[in-house]
């Protein structure tokens, strides 16, 4: 039984990640969405936004979970009983933080390895912030985001220039 857990800010989600979390549902058996809760950044979306956004575009996905956490993913992955970290690689700029990451992941829990998957070809450009950069000048985001979130992060966006 191989649980995974694909952390990340998801501030928005975007297609990317969709992509993420449909293709590495099929190769694992329970795919836990970890959507970070830590006090650093200042997200748009608040913690709830962020996880309602993401349990509605995952719900025909049987095998996926999302979930919110606070402090070290490796904790994240104790509590869960997860043994596989999740990360998109969108080009080689990512890389190097990526590896650090995995790599302190490992160190900090031995029982933690990271799979990396190359983002799919139509999407490595994309990012969260290029989707809020775009939403705050009212450009188009319908090929960057689930249809079905276009209209939340258009009225969050509204708000926040007010
Ligand atoms: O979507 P993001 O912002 O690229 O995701 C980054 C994330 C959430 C994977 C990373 O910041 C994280 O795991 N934060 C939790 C704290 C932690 O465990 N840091 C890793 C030690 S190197």
């Amino acid at each position: 039984m191989i649980r995974a857990i694909y952390p990340g800010s998801f501030d928005p989600v975007t297609l990317g990640h969709l992509d993420i979390i449909q293709r590495a549902s099929r190769s694992v058996d329970e795919l836990i969405v970890g959507v970070l809760n830590n006090g650093g950044k200042t997200p748009l979306f608040t913690i709830d936004e962020r996880v309602s956004m993401l349990k509605e575009v995952t719900e025909g996905l049987l095998n996926v979970k999302v979930l919110s956490f606070s402090g070290l993913l490796v904790d994240f992955a104790r509590q869960t009983e997860a043994t596989v970290v999740v990360r998109g690689l969108r080009a080689i700029s990512d890389f190097e933080y990526e590896l650090q990451m995995a790599q302190t992941n490992h160190k900090l829990n031995p029982q933690v390895d990271t799979m990396f998957m190359a983002t799919s070809l139509d999407y490595s450009y994309l990012s969260s912030t290029i989707v809020k950069e775009v939403a705050f000048f009212q450009g188009d985001i319908r090929e960057f985001v689930p249809e079905a979130i276009v209209g939340r992060i258009q009225e969050k966006v509204k708000a926040a220039l007010q």
